[in-house]
């Protein structure tokens, strides 16, 4: 809901509350943004549109407390700029602002920065007017979230642009602010315009160094960012860092895209705010490119946070007439810590940021082949794969790289997307074919921003390459960028994927990108406008993807760069999902997830079951954690199943049933951090959770566990069982001597027989009790294997062993 009283903006949701004014001098003073200041019925009597509850006594208490929220500043303080003769006493450098610019007193971060004709920098944008819109509009250029207009009218999103202008030089700013108010979202991006002055010359171009998505300025220091850091295979270490004077830095500054070094979602938060408790903003931006967040502090009274695009190396040209606009920044606020906003995030994610028809759907289970045979595929290896994934109960068959072309390495095809006949007789077609007759569905992997120097493409469009003329291009994993800054290579890919996707029945496409940026040129821009390279990529790719998964709404489609490179929410506008990370280790993978689980959910996330050793790490895990780890995404299996031994096959069978019972759990229920490598997901009627244990260390003699939740209703009586583990005789080693009558040596004959013919499993797991129990007490889990004793019924835990819980609510007649 979004207010206007006076001059102020109050843009409402559920549980929090935005708030700023317009000053008389013109500047937008941003008052508050936080837990909701109005108590539950004033709010359901705000999104009433009664207008009649606004009495004249209520509307004294509004005028008082805009007056309470506003600083006074009497006088110009020390050294600081005044902005004007009419208003002395304003310093712009101790004010809260909505946007802040260089050159009027604010010596600040900047929201914009400008070069006007006249080579001058300083900006002066002052309120002009505002519309309160019942629609979300989207953005022109770029993607953006998207409302299907709530279940209920205090649900229903709408939208504020406040437009400011800075007469001098005919630029028009635009602040575009939009609330979500079921799941306590706000967004927000800005436009610039040249619109122009009188008896300016026609050819005058207005330079933007930066325009920021969001700025919010606190009245408080010592803020804590919350960022997430890694490399390839490697994504997702969460980093925190206090802010009490300077600037605190997460950004992607030259990769050209929104990367595994540095996500582009944020969260500030009080320094002792932890997972359940405590004040936690959440910020993201909803683009793919290089981008930059900072918290920046002057050491007393305020700290700022700005986020955008990567203002290094950007600039953007404006001939009047024209306009550019900033991605969307995403803004979330809980008063219950981390998990508290991380639910608002997963929500939106999934409510207002993906879409199509795949929004709301179980998410298969998928095989797929490049962890299984690499480039070694063809028809019959990759049937044969499909046979043993279907006797497992997986649902889709995916074929990885090394299709096309004469791809059997790196080193080539990209760009050539025909099939390779000797692989795969009767092309695609066939395969899918094949495939769809076993009751399975067909998807594949393509890569096709890509281009090999020794491929069709590159021989016939040597020129499509990014690549700076006269200069050697430096590459990454062999391949060069197609400059998609271009109509009419980016028509090629459309073409090109187009054919691709109606060569057979394709239900899924796996959509990679696997390098960096480097040698960043379009020989298609003019000299000045090559800073504008990065974004206009990513506006081609936008289309591109626009365009087919309009074209192809059956299709689940599966962003990928090298994994998790590229994992944002930008991506997510057009694929629901993205592959988490080419690490599969589940040991690593927990870590990974965890850090993704910050700000988007599960759902969200590609998540397999590999062989091993682990081909990332060399690590040795059982199989059951790495279906544990992998199901909290949307499981997959990306190992040959074709060499693993029956019983081996029926345990995968094992587990993909158990997942189909209970992936609408975890698909969609709220998600809760345990800490500790703990999670659970309890669906939104609290009916029914998942709950996860991994053992990252094991010592002997803790025979104790126990098992604490969140999220289950205290009042509800619930029945936890557990997914019952396998154990093998082998897992017992040399000990097995200490209870058999003759000797078994360590993977002798003996030993070898007995593992086939003992069938062992672990613990089960039966317990009754109410959630307040389960959530504010915990429950003891089975006695532990410690050193000492062992049954049935021990609860085997090595390093690196996992447990999933499930909880089941009782009959209503056990409801207190
Ligand atoms: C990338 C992806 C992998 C796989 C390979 C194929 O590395 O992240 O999952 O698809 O490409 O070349």
């Amino acid at each position: 809901m979004i207010t206007f009283h006076k001059n102020a903006f109050l843009i409402q949701t559920r549980h929090t509350s935005y708030l700023f004014h317009v000053l008389p001098s013109g500047h937008l003073e941003h008052l508050y943004y936080g837990h909701t200041l109005s108590g539950v019925k004033s709010y359901e009597k705000i999104v009433s549109h009664d207008r009649n509850w606004i009495t004249a006594k209520a509307i004294e208490v509004m005028d008082a407390n805009i007056r309470a929220m506003t600083p006074v500043h009497s006088f110009a303080n020390g050294n600081m700029i005044s902005y004007s003769d009419d208003a002395e006493s304003l310093c712009l450098e101790n004010r809260c602002l909505e946007m802040s610019s260089f050159g009027k007193g604010d010596i600040r971060e900047p929201f914009i920065e400008l070069v006007y004709p006249d080579g001058s920098s300083t900006c002066d944008f002052l309120y002009d007017s505002y519309v309160i819109k019942d629609e979300i509009e989207p953005l022109e250029t770029l993607p953006s979230a998207y409302d299907e207009n709530g279940i209920s009218e205090a649900d229903h999103a709408q939208q504020l642009v406040m437009t400011l202008k800075d007469k001098k030089h005919g630029t028009v700013l635009e602040l575009i602010y939009s609330a979500f108010p079921d799941c306590d979202i706000i967004t927000r991006s800005s436009k610039i315009t040249f619109v122009g002055t009188e008896g300016q010359d026609e050819d005058a171009v207005v330079t933007v160094q930066r325009l920021m998505s969001t700025q919010v300025d606190f009245y408080r220091t010592g803020m804590r960012m919350t960022s997430f850091h890694g490399r390839w295979a490697d994504e997702m270490h969460r980093t925190d860092a206090v802010c009490d004077g300077g600037k605190v830095v997460n950004e992607e500054l030259a990769a050209g895209e929104s990367g595994s070094r540095s996500n582009p979602f944020v969260m500030l938060s009080n320094p002792e705010t932890t997972e359940n408790y405590g004040d936690c903003y959440g910020f993201n931006l909803v683009y793919s490119g290089d981008h930059y967040e900072a918290l920046s502090c002057n050491y007393v009274d305020s700290s700022r946070f700005v986020s955008g695009i990567q203002p290094t190396g950007f600039a953007w040209h404006l001939k009047k007439g024209e306009s550019f606009e900033s991605p969307q920044a995403v803004m979330a606020f809980s008063r219950n810590g981390f998990n508290g906003m991380s639910r608002h995030m997963h929500d939106f994610v999934r409510k207002h940021i993906t879409r199509g028809s795949w929004r709301d759907k179980e998410r298969p289970t998928l095989i797929n082949s490049w962890e299984a045979s690499y480039f070694n595929i063809n028809q019959n290896s990759l049937v044969n794969l499909a046979k043993a994934a279907k006797q497992c109960g997986i649902e889709l068959f995916v074929m990885d790289d090394g299709w096309f072309g004469h791809r059997n390495d790196d080193k080539s095809s990209l760009g050539d997307w025909y099939v390779n006949e000797k692989k795969l007789p009767g092309g695609i077609e066939a395969l899918a074919n094949k495939i769809t007759e076993l009751g399975m569905l067909f998807g594949l992997w393509v890569e096709p921003e890509m281009i090999n120097e020794d491929s069709d493409l590159y021989r016939a469009h040597p020129d499509w390459a990014v690549q700076i003329p006269g200069m050697h291009h430096s590459k990454g994993r062999n391949q060069m960028i197609l400059d998609l800054t271009r109509t009419e290579i980016q028509d090629y890919v459309i073409s090109s994927m187009k054919k691709v996707f109606s060569s057979g029945k394709v239900s899924y496409v796996k959509w990679d990108m696997n390098r960096i940026f480097s040698d960043r040129y379009s020989t298609a821009l003019s000299p000045e406008k090559q800073s504008e390279f990065m974004h206009r990529y990513y506006m081609g790719l936008y289309r591109i993807m626009g365009e087919l998964t309009k074209s192809f709404p059956e299709i689940l489609f599966e962003g990928c760069s090298s994994g998790g490179n590229r994992f944002d929410l930008g991506i997510l506008c057009y694929f629901p999902q993205i592959w988490g990370s080419d690490d599969t280790d589940p040991i690593c993978r927990q870590s990974i997830q965890t850090g993704y689980s910050y700000g988007y959910p599960g759902i969200t996330v590609g998540s397999h079951v590999s062989g091993s050793p682990n081909h990332q790490t060399l690590n040795v895990t059982n199989l059951d954690t790495r279906f544990i780890i992998a199901s909290f995404g949307c499981l997959g299996y990306e190992l040959n199943l074709c060499d693993l031994s029956d019983k081996e096959k029926a345990e995968i069978k094992e587990q993909v049933d158990f997942y189909k019972k209970w992936r609408g759990v975890l698909q969609f229920g709220d998600y809760y951090r345990l800490g500790d490598g703990r999670c659970m997901v309890v669906s939104k009627d609290k009916k029914k959770a998942v709950g996860m244990v991994l053992q990252r260390d094991r010592f002997p003699n803790r025979d104790m566990d126990i098992f604490k939740t969140k999220g289950l209703d205290n009042d509800t009586f619930y029945h936890m069982t557990n997914y019952v583990n396998k154990l093998s005789l082998k897992d017992f080693g040399s000990l097995i001597n200490t209870m058999t009558p003759v000797h078994v040596k360590e993977n002798g004959i003996v030993q070898k027989i007995a593992d086939k013919v003992v069938r062992m499993s672990g613990e089960k797991e039966d317990i009754s009790a109410t959630g307040g129990i389960f959530n504010e007490c915990g429950v003891h889990l089975k006695t532990a294997y410690g050193g000492t004793g062992y049954s049935e019924d021990t609860r085997v835990m090595r390093t690196g062993d996992a447990r999933l819980y499930v909880f089941e609510a009782m009959d209503s007649q056990y409801k207190i």
